[in-house]
């Protein structure tokens, strides 16, 4: 009896919410039918939240859908006039949440403190830097990162030495050994990944913060490459139990920095000056040293996982097609051969010879670069409401997140043309305005545009170039053995798991490359 009932109240109880509520009230939020009063979506989302917003959108094509994530509701943007309102109205639709949901959950700032942060000079904060916005300290320090990528001479002095480094380290005989599964001198086997990780998280670790960090921490790269793999269960707030290990991962990072900012400045020279202005400005503000470094952690995990994530994909396409990789190879030839002509060159050099050449003149090469952008984007870009709003009739309260995912974008046939779901090198080459459209959320946009696009695309081409050009890059496949090393299967994508941006492989998987020198 009491069974029955229930069944009853339930399918009224659906029935309403789901049938009857949507055509009595055009003006509320529309959500996508779930069966649990309250948990709604959470488990769905929790097992593969890309999945999850897929069925969303096929559910509801255009319409303004919303999904209930135990007790919280989620607004799912995902066409181009909705992305668009998102974009422009920043105070409504306002980022600081999550970043202070990050100060929380990844730096560990302190609740007094990250009062300190959120300060205004009203309200008391005085930066040591002019101040004519009146920014909080929080923002001040977003800003002076944002002037580090932006103004020309302070990108300029981290990518010299940065790709100094990566040329360096890609010298046949200077193959990091924690890369190489076996090598002779003729042959080495390296995995891709840990390739992608010790040439470009090292380069870019040492420009940007001297080359004190790594002699405090020699394990900085495997320790942030672990952290960047396990962060997701942090971000999604999951158990105690289930979040220790990442949790480990990002205390050692943290204990690093707060070790290198507690050295007097001429004993960790050599960084890029945000690394200094930040520090300063925030211990004037009252931070202490673990809170700076705490919130420079994520300065060091942003700065570096999205480039190598990019680079390892990139790559594990090219290195499976000859016939762009040639085409790649003729587009690069006049930078790299301008490069062998000097056995010596410097960090400035390469910097003048590759900026403008790499960026802008290797159209094949740059739109396999935005395909890898496109294809493998599996984030989501996350604001909350400040006040009451309405987005295309529905009126969405104050305190509501709205997500914007980047994969219902980025596989969109209506905005990217013919079959979205296949690798297209030359996707981007046939049709240059695909990169100016709206659902190209491959460095994100509107408030969180990415500040790192220019330097981050710089680091991976050039990288790949030298690589492309000095190396023949063979795969090794699950049912080949190079130098007694079995090779694997393609990486898969993880699409089931967050991410900044990018999506990581599946737990275990790589690709494994035979490289040798190319006779030039
Ligand atoms: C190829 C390399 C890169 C890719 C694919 C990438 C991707 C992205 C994406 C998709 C977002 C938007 C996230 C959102 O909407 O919530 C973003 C934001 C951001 N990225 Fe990157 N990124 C790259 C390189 C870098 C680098 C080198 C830095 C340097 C620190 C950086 C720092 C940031 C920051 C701070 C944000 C937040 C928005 C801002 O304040 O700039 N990124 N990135």
């Amino acid at each position: 009896m009491l069974a029955a009932f229930s069944l009853l109240l339930w399918l009224a109880w659906r029935f309403w919410v789901f049938s009857v509520c949507p055509r009595l009230y055009r003006n509320q939020l529309e959500y996508l039918p779930y069966w649990i009063p309250f948990l709604g979506h959470a488990i769905p989302f929790l097992r593969n939240t890309n999945d999850l917003f897929a069925r969303a959108k096929k559910e509801f094509g255009h319409r303004l859908c919303t999904l209930r994530i135990a007790g919280e509701d989620i607004v799912l943007v995902t066409t181009a006039a909705q992305i668009s309102v998102i974009d422009k109205d920043r105070r409504t639709y306002a980022f600081e949440p999550f970043v202070d949901l990050m100060y929380d959950e990844v730096a560990k700032v302190s609740r007094e403190r990250k009062l300190i942060l959120w300060r205004t000079p009203a309200e008391g904060y005085v930066s040591i830097f002019p101040n004519p916005k009146q920014l909080s300290c929080a923002h001040t320090g977003i800003a002076l990162l944002h002037k580090q990528f932006s103004q020309p001479d302070a990108l300029r002095s981290f990518m010299v030495n940065s790709l100094a480094l990566v040329n360096q380290t890609l010298q046949w005989d200077s193959f990091y050994e924690t890369s190489m599964l076996r090598s002779t001198s003729d042959v080495k086997v390296v995995s891709l990944d840990s390739l992608c990780r010790d040439v470009i998280m090292d380069a870019q670790v040492a420009s940007f913060f001297g080359t004190r960090l790594l002699e405090l921490e020699p394990n900085l790269r495997s320790i942030l490459k672990e952290w960047d793999f396990e962060s997701w269960r942090v971000s999604y707030k999951l158990p105690w139990v289930l979040t220790k290990r990442a949790t480990r991962f990002r205390d050692r990072l943290v204990d690093v920095l707060t070790h290198y900012y507690s050295l007097p400045a001429a004993q960790r020279s050599g960084s890029v000056a945000f690394v200094n202005e930040v520090y300063d400005d925030y211990k004037h503000a009252g931070l202490s040293d673990r809170d700076t470094a705490g919130i420079v952690f994520t300065i060091l995990w942003g700065l570096n996982s999205n480039v190598t994530v990019i680079a390892y994909w990139m790559l594990a396409h090219l290195a499976g097609n000859l016939t762009v990789v040639d085409q790649i190879r003729e587009e690069i030839a006049p930078i790299m051969q301008e490069i062998d002509t000097h056995p010596d060159i410097d960090g400035a050099s390469l910097f003048e010879i590759t900026k403008n050449p790499l960026l802008t003149q290797c159209p094949i090469f740059n739109s396999t670069f935005h395909e890898t952008l496109r294809y493998t984007g599996t984030g989501s870009s996350f604001r909350k409401t400040t006040r009451d709003t309405t987005i295309e009739g529905r009126r969405i309260p104050q305190g509501t997140i709205v997500a914007i995912p980047q994969r219902v974008q980025m596989m969109s046939e209506e905005a990217f043309g013919p079959d979205p779901a296949s690798f297209d090198y030359y996707r981007f080459q046939r049709d240059k305005s695909l990169l100016r459209k709206v659902e190209f959320r491959g460095f994100g946009g509107g408030t969180t545009l990415c500040s790192g696009r220019i330097a981050g695309r710089h680091q991976v081409l050039a990288f790949a170039a030298i690589l492309l050009w000095r190396y023949d890059l063979e795969i090794i496949g699950p049912d080949q053995e190079v130098l007694g090393v079995r090779g694997k299967p393609f990486p898969r994508l993880d699409e089931a798991k967050p991410s900044l941006g990018p999506g990581r492989t599946r737990e275990g998987d790589d690709l494994i490359l035979k490289v040798t020198q190319r006779k030039l």
